[in-house]
C-alpha cells in the first residue's frame, strides 16, 4: 500500500480499509434490519389473534401478559368490537417497518457508495505511486476490469451478500422462533425442509458458476472487438477490413448469446424446480396443520400465522443459497484488486536535491528488462553541461531504455548515472524529474485543451506557452484553429496531425524550463525544414541547456558536439560528424543512405 506502510494487505484488512468512514452505516443498515425482521414478526401476531378471537374464545398459547391484558379490557367481546384497533395496529407496524426499511436501504447505499469511493480512491492513489515497469507488465485493459468489474463484485458482495444475508438470517431465525412458539410439530417440517433450499440453491449456483463466468469472459471479448474496432476504426476502413471484422464481431456476439440462452434454461429449469420444492413444502405444512387444527392442537389463528412465517421467509431463505455461492467469486475478485494494493510502489532512496548543472556521466551502464536478455551493454559516455549529445542507432538497440534509465522510470541495475558527479539514485526523485524534459517517443495528449496540455507539468501562462509553442513550430498552426489554444484535443489527440502532436509535446517540455532536455526521435514526424527550423530556435531559446537528442535522421543530429551510434545496445561509434564521415561504419552508412542524389542528407 501507498502511504509508506510495509505490510501486506489481505482480503480482511483491505475491507477494512475500503469500509473506512462508511462503517456507521452499515452498523445503522444492520440495527434497521434487525428492526424490520422484528416487524414482521408482529402482524401474523395481530391477525392471529383476531382469527382466534373472533372464531373461537380465544389464542391457546399467547403470551400469558397479553392474555391478561386482553382479558382485562374485555376479552373476546372488545377484540370482536373493536377490529378497527387491529388494523390500526397492523398499519402502525406496516409503518415503522417502512421507515426502517426505508432506513436500511439508505444506511446500505449510503455505507457501499461510501466505501465504493474510498475503494477507489485507494486503488488510483496506488496504481499512481506504481513504477513504470509495472505499468508496462500490466494491460490497461486489465487494470480497468479489476477496478471496475472487480470492485462491482466486491461492491456487492458487502452490500448484497454481507448485509443482505445478515438480514435474511435474522428474519429466518426470528421466524423460525415465532413458528416454534405456535406449533414445535409443525415447525419441524421447516427445520428440515430450509436447509434443503437453502442448500439445493447453493449447490446449484455454485454448480452453474463456471456458467456465468463463461458469459462474463464473452462480454468482456465481446466488448474488447468492438472497442478495437472502435478505437482503430481508420486501420479497419484503411485495409478494408469491414467484412471481415462485422464476422468477426456477429461470431463473438452469436457466442455470447448461446452461452446466455444455454445458462437461462439451466435457470429456468431450477426455478421451477425451485417453486416445486417450495410449494411442495407449503403443502405439507398445510395438510399437517388442517389435521393439527382439526385434532384440536392448533388454532386457526396460529395456523394462519404460521404460514404467513412460512411464506414471508421462504423467498430470502431461497436467495441466501445464491448469496453464499456467490461469496466464493468475491473472493476471487478481492485478490485481483490485493494483486493491485500489494504491488510494490515506486521506491526511490534518494533525497539530495543538488543544483543541476547539466553534466552527465554514463559509466559501464548495462540493462535487461528480462533477465539474459541484456538491452544496453556496458554504455559509457559523458555529456558536458550545455552541450547537444545526438544518438543515432538501429531500432531496438536501447536508445529509449537509455532515456528511461536515466529519468529513474526503470531502476539502474548495473553501472553508474552521474548528474554533476552525484550518483542518479542518491537524487530526490521529483527534484530529478523537475530538472529532465522529456519528449517521449510516442507523445500521449490528454483530452484537453491545447493550452491545457501544453502546461501539464507547470505553471505556464499563456504568453509563456505561446512562446514554447512558437519554438516547437506550433504556433503558426493553432492560430489557424479557430479557437486558437483553447481547442479540444480529441480522444488520445486525433484532430491533431502526428507531426502538431509531437511538436504540442515539444512545447510541453519547453515550458518546464529544465537545463536538461531528452528529445527521443521527437522529430520524426515532422518534414526536415521544420525539424531545422525547430533545431535553430531551440538552440537560440535554450542556449544553456544540456540537450540529448535522439533521432533516425542524420540531418538532426549532424551539429550535436557528439554523436553516438547505438546497435544491438552497445555504442559502436562516437565523435562529431566530421570526425564519424571521416571513417567508415554505420554511421557513414546511414548519411549515404540518407543522401539524396547529389545533395546533403535529410
Ligand atoms: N518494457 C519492455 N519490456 C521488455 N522489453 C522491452 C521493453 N521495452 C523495450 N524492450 C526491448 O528492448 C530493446 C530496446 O528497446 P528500445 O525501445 O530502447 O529501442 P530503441 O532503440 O528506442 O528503438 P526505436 O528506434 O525503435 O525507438 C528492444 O529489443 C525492445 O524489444
Ligand atoms: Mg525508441
Amino acid at each position: 500500500m501507498t502511504k509508506g506502510s510495509e505490510k501486506k494487505l489481505n482480503k480482511r484488512s483491505m475491507l477494512l480499509l475500503f469500509l473506512k468512514g462508511s462503517k456507521r452505516y452499515f452498523a445503522g443498515s444492520i440495527l434497521s434490519a434487525g428492526i424490520v425482521a422484528a416487524m414482521d414478526m408482529i402482524i401474523p401476531q395481530i391477525i392471529r389473534i383476531v382469527v382466534d378471537y373472533c372464531l373461537e374464545g380465544g389464542p391457546g398459547s399467547l403470551a400469558r401478559p397479553i392474555q391478561d391484558a386482553l382479558a382485562r379490557m374485555g376479552g373476546p367481546s372488545f377484540v370482536r368490537s373493536h377490529l378497527w384497533l387491529a388494523a390500526v395496529m397492523i398499519l402502525a407496524v406496516a409503518g415503522i417497518g417502512a421507515v426502517f426499511r426505508y432506513l436500511n436501504t439508505y444506511w446500505n447505499i449510503k455505507g457501499t457508495e461510501g466505501m465504493v469511493k474510498t475503494a477507489r480512491d485507494c486503488l488510483y492513489e496506488h496504481i499512481e505511486s506504481l513504477p513504470f515497469s509495472w505499468h508496462q507488465q500490466n494491460k490497461t485493459g486489465d487494470i480497468i476490469q479489476r477496478c471496475t468489474s472487480d470492485m462491482q463484485t466486491v461492491r456487492e458482495f458487502v452490500s448484497e451478500q454481507l448485509i443482505q444475508v445478515i438480514r435474511i438470517v435474522l428474519l429466518i431465525v426470528f421466524s423460525m422462533a415465532c413458528m416454534a412458539s405456535l406449533s414445535m410439530n409443525l415447525s419441524m417440517i421447516v427445520f428440515f425442509s430450509v436447509p434443503i433450499i437453502i442448500a439445493y440453491s447453493y449447490l446449484f449456483y455454485r454448480k452453474i458458476g463456471y456458467m456465468f463466468l463463461q458469459c462474463d469472459e464473452n462480454e468482456g471479448v465481446l466488448s474488447t472487438v468492438t472497442q478495437e474496432n472502435l478505437t482503430g476504426i481508420r486501420v479497419v476502413r484503411a485495409f478494408g477490413r469491414e467484412a471481415y471484422e462485422r464476422e468477426r464481431f456477429r461470431k463473438q456476439n452469436h457466442l455470447y448469446t448461446d452461452t446466455w440462452m444455454k445458462l437461462c434454461r439451466i435457470l429456468a429449469v431450477y426455478w421451477g424446480t425451485g417453486d416445486f420444492i417450495t410449494e411442495g413444502q407449503t403443502l405439507l405444512i398445510v395438510v399437517f396443520g388442517a389435521i393439527l387444527c382439526v385434532r384440536g392442537n392448533l388454532t386457526p389463528g396460529e395456523f394462519i400465522a404460521f404460514i404467513s412465517y412460512n411464506r414471508q421467509m421462504i423467498w430470502p431463505v431461497r436467495r441466501l443459497g445464491r448469496m453464499l455461492s456467490d461469496m466464493s467469486k468475491a473472493g476471487v475478485s478481492m485478490d485481483r484488486l490485493l494483486y493491485i494494493l500489494n504491488s510494490e510502489p515506486e521506491r526511490w532512496k534518494g533525497t539530495a536535491r543538488p543544483e543541476m548543472k547539466g553534466d552527465i556521466t554514463f559509466r559501464h551502464v548495462s540493462f535487461s528488462y528480462t533477465e539474459g536478455e541484456e538491452v544496453l551493454k556496458d554504455i559509457s559516455f559523458t555529456m558536458k553541461s550545455g552541450s547537444t549529445v545526438g544518438i543515432l542507432g538501429t531500432t531496438g538497440s536501447g536508445k529509449s531504455t537509455l532515456t528511461y534509465l536515466m529519468t529513474g522510470l526503470y531502476p539502474l541495475t548495473q553501472g553508474e548515472i552521474l548528474y554533476d558527479g552525484i550518483p542518479l539514485q542518491d537524487i530526490s526523485l521529483p527534484w530529478l524529474r523537475e530538472h529532465i524534459g522529456i519528449v517521449l517517443q510516442e507523445p500521449f495528449l490528454f483530452s484537453r485543451t491545447l493550452a491545457e496540455n501544453i502546461a501539464i507539468a507547470s505553471e505556464a501562462d499563456a504568453t509563456a506557452i505561446r512562446q514554447a509553442a512558437d519554438t516547437a513550430a506550433l504556433d503558426e498552426s493553432v492560430m489557424s484553429f479557430s479557437r486558437g489554444y483553447d481547442t479540444l484535443v480529441g480522444e488520445r489527440g486525433v484532430t491533431l496531425s502526428g507531426g502538431q502532436k509531437q511538436r504540442a509535446a515539444i512545447a510541453r517540455m519547453l515550458v518546464q524550463k529544465t537545463p536538461i532536455m531528452v528529445f527521443d526521435d521527437s522529430l520524426s514526424a515532422v518534414d526536415a525544414r521544420t525539424d531545422e527550423k525547430i533545431r535553430r530556435a531551440l538552440k537560440e531559446v535554450e542556449k544553456d541547456a544540456t540537450v540529448l537528442m535522439i533521432s533516425h535522421r542524420i540531418s538532426t543530429l549532424m551539429d550535436a558536439d557528439q554523436i553516438l551510434v547505438m546497435d544491438q545496445g552497445r555504442i559502436i561509434q562516437r565523435g562529431t560528424h566530421a570526425e564519424l564521415m571521416a571513417v567508415p561504419g554505420l554511421y557513414r552508412h546511414i548519411y549515404e543512405i540518407q543522401k539524396p542524389e547529389g545533395g546533403e542528407a535529410v
